[in-house]
């Protein structure tokens, strides 16, 4: 299997849309993609028409590389049709958060290549990070078209167990809303010490793009020396480190609310 192969993508809403996106970005060749999506967007129909992928076709092929990428609740009524994509050599990508390679197993007595993978919505800009479960039935060149695959909305990284993917879930699937609340809670505290609303919030909003994307400009660099080196001894950031290091900081609360989603993601697939 090479890294570009026939890539067949069942569902095209928030995260397959990303990825198709990403794919044709990365000089995914268009004639090898074929899209299902039984309500396609004009957007979508207008990029099928420009790109060149197929859109809908009458009579999917049998791709070697399967994306699927409908809601979980959907499963049950797509397998029907999804059953006649796949065989056993079909290398069959799920993002469906909730969904385990044996309920996917059970609709679809087919597959044994499977990929459970946890992408998170900065895929939309190509700065995601997946988390992703491969079966052992995948070969290295069938990985490889894989992470080709899942690497056009950001980063991935393999786990080992499938067991593993509720943390994945709890830390960057559902991360990006943790980060999104923290500008919140700090333009809200700007507003206690007397900013304007609208103002506290640019601040905070700017902050933390700044440090998000200090954070990926110097990669090589910890968190923690990062800190360390905007933390004068004494200074006003120390005396609000004082408050967030503390033992009832930030660090137990983050710890449980990661607890509290994997806890949550595990009861939902369970
Ligand atoms: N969004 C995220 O950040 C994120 C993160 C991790 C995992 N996920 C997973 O990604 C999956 C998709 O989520 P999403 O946010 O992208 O949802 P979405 O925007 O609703 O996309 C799902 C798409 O699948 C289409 N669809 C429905 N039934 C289908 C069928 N039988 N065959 C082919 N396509 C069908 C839907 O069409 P209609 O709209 O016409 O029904 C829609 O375009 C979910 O399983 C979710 O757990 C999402």
């Amino acid at each position: 299997m090479s890294e570009f192969v026939p890539l067949l993508i069942f569902g095209a809403g928030k995260m397959g849309g990303a990825m198709l996106q990403g794919a044709l970005r990365a000089s995914w060749p268009a004639a090898m993609i074929e899209v299902i999506d039984p309500h396609p967007s004009d957007a979508l129909r207008a990029e099928a028409a420009k790109a060149g992928f197929v859109l809908n076709p009458a009579k999917p092929s049998t791709a070697k590389l399967v994306l699927l990428a409908i809601k979980p609740q959907m499963l049950d009524s797509a397998a029907a049709t999804l059953g006649t994509c796949v065989t056993a050599e079909t290398v069959l990508v799920s993002v469906l958060a909730g969904k385990s390679i044996a309920d996917l197993k059970a609709r679809l007595p087919a597959l044994r290549k499977l990929v459970r993978a946890m992408p998170n919505t900065p895929a939309a800009i190509g700065r995601g990070i997946t988390g992703a479960y491969a079966t052992a039935t995948l070969d290295e060149s069938e990985k490889g078209s894989v992470k080709t695959l899942l690497a056009t909305t950001g980063r991935v990284e393999w786990i080992e167990a499938e067991s593993l993917i509720d943390a994945v879930t709890a830390v960057s699937g559902s991360g990006p809303a943790y980060v999104f609340h923290l500008v919140e809670a700090l333009a809200k505290a700007g507003e206690d010490v007397g900013l304007p609303a609208d103002l506290a919030m640019r601040l905070a909003r700017a902050t933390i793009e700044g440090a998000g994307e200090l954070l990926f400009q110097d990669a090589a660099t910890s968190p923690a020396t990062l800190r360390q080196n905007v933390t004068s001894p004494g200074g006003t950031t120390a005396a609000a480190l004082e408050v967030l290091m503390a033992p009832d900081g930030l660090s137990p609360l983050m710890s449980r609310a990661v607890k509290a989603a994997k806890a949550r993601a595990k009861a939902l697939s369970g």
